[in-house]
């Protein structure tokens, strides 16, 4: 099926790695023009150069840490420099650390709100303004799980992407007569670095080992395992095509089933 993706520009967070490396790979085989966007980077020069070899589209790179209140304009910036015009922008950077919840720490809350909720927000309501003038935009966020049903240890994402959610949700109504869409999508356990770290730090925590942490989450999964990133990604590339023009609003598990409730 042709997305008709191609020749679109778009703006990819955390894609050095994991799910937001598997999307921006995702669009540029549909032919999107990219800006990647991590911390920065070996790995991020990799992904680009990676990405530009398999794909043979233009693909250029950005540095900046989503904790830090500066770094949404910055990237604003060298995206539409980049591209021109920004009609697509996945929003995803790294996730905060897992913690006792009723041990949290109110500096952590902090830089938590600004990674998962402050940065996508400001960089959207940034970005915005062209998508609804040309009258076409994709906003995607990649969620978690955790804003349907919060995950034991992890109160800080589970909070502020509630936040960030409940943003999206709020100007999706807005912007949709301006033919931009805003849609979320909620990871349940795709096989990353991130997931591995927290794997293994069940395991430390609970004396067993990472490999037996996952065999109990992947009991726990209709699927059986945990999910491939690029399922995540074929899904973000169809809700940024033209045929999701009449999708938005919505927050959609990729959880292999997990999630067991109507939704
Ligand atoms: N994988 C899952 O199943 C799952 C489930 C639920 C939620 N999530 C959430 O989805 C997001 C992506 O997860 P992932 O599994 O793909 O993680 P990952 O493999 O660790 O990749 C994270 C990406 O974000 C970048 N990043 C990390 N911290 C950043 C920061 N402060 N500012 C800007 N970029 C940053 C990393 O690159 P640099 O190191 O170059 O900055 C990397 O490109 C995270 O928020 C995660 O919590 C994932």
């Amino acid at each position: 099926m042709d997305l008709g993706l191609n020749g679109r520009t778009a703006l990819v967070g955390g894609a050095s790695a994991g799910l937001g490396r598997a999307c921006a790979e995702r669009l540029a085989s549909e032919g999107c023009r990219l800006v990647l966007w991590s911390r920065g980077g070996d790995a991020l020069e990799l992904a680009a150069q990676e990405i530009r070899d398999a794909h043979r589209v233009e693909v250029t790179t950005v540095s900046g840490d989503a904790t830090d209140p500066a770094t949404a304009a910055k990237v604003a910036v060298a995206a539409r420099k980049a591209l021109g015009k920004v009609e697509i922008v996945v929003l995803n950077a790294g996730g905060p650390p897992p913690v006792e919840s009723t041990q949290t720490d109110p500096a952590v809350w902090r830089r938590s709100f600004q990674l998962l909720a402050i940065t996508p927000i400001e960089l959207t309501t940034l970005l915005l303004p062209s998508m609804r003038a040309r009258g076409f935009g994709r906003v995607v966020s990649i969620l978690s799980s955790g804003i349907r049903q919060p995950i034991p240890e992890l109160s800080y994402s589970n909070a502020c992407r509630s936040a960030l959610a409940a943003w999206l949700k709020t100007i999706s109504v807005e912007v949709m007569p301006d033919g931009v869409t805003v849609n979320g999508v909620l990871p349940g356990r795709l096989d990353t670095k991130r997931v591995a770290s927290l794997d293994l730090a069940r395991a430390e925590r609970s004396g067993t080992t990472q490999e037996a942490v996952r065999a109990e989450y992947s009991l726990g999964i209709p699927a059986g395992r945990y999910g491939d990133p690029d399922e995540l990604a074929a899904y973000v590339a169809w809700l940024c095509s033209d045929r999701a023009r009449y999708q938005t609003g919505t927050f959609v598990p990729i959880d292999g089933g997990s999630f067991r409730a109507l939704p």
